[in-house]
């Protein structure tokens, strides 16, 4: 059989989407998670990489600024690099050699909510504070700047009057963890 493809993943957080997307993909005939890369040494997405028998990296910020992450990266040939819940920006020399490979997954409808600062539950208060009637996730290409690089797919859901930016934020987990894992699989098919 071909080999598969592989993909490498960078987080910063929980890892909640990491699960998900290591949970879509564990016996997938051509495609495979290969390398969970993350800048905070607990993070619990580094935790996941051990459930999965996956290898996985911490670095700092020095290592992945110099772009000794990059080489790293390079060394499992990567079909797609998938940013979840990723929060150091990406320098413009690793966007420019992996053109329309790497994607990210942004807690709300961009254009509106992104931009530096706009992660996690920062972004849960902003949407509460607007009182958006609804939210969702956006699933983009990553150019050097902070979401602002081409989008794949968005999905929706209502905000009722009373919802918390806990409930927002709830409802957000779950858009994304029903469809980040398949968006992906359909870019790599
Ligand atoms: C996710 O909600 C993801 O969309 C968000 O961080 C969370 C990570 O959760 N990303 C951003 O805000 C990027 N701007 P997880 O660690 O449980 O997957």
């Amino acid at each position: 059989m071909a080999n598969k493809k592989q993909l490498v993943i960078l987080a910063s957080g929980a890892g909640t989407n990491v699960r998900a997307i290591c949970e879509h993909f564990k016996d997938h005939r051509r495609v495979e998670v290969a390398a969970i890369f993350s800048n905070k040494e607990n993070a619990g997405a580094l935790k996941v990489a051990l459930d999965y028998g996956i290898h996985a990296e911490s670095f700092t910020k020095n290592y992945w600024e110099k772009g000794f992450v990059q080489i790293a990266i390079e060394s499992f040939e990567p079909e797609l690099i998938i940013l979840a819940g990723f929060l150091l920006k990406v320098p413009k020399a690793m966007v420019e050699f992996y053109p329309r490979s790497i994607v990210n997954i942004h807690p709300a409808l961009l254009p509106k909510f992104g931009g530096k600062g706009m992660y996690g539950m920062h972004v849960h208060r902003a949407v509460h504070e607007s009182k958006e009637a609804e939210t969702g996730i956006t699933i983009h290409y990553v150019n050097e700047h902070y979401d602002e690089g081409s989008i794949i797919s968005q999905h929706k859901v209502a905000i009722d009057g009373n919802d918390s930016p806990e409930d927002i934020a709830q409802k957000v987990q779950a858009l994304e963890h029903e469809y980040y894992a398949r968006s992906l699989a359909r870019i790599l098919n």
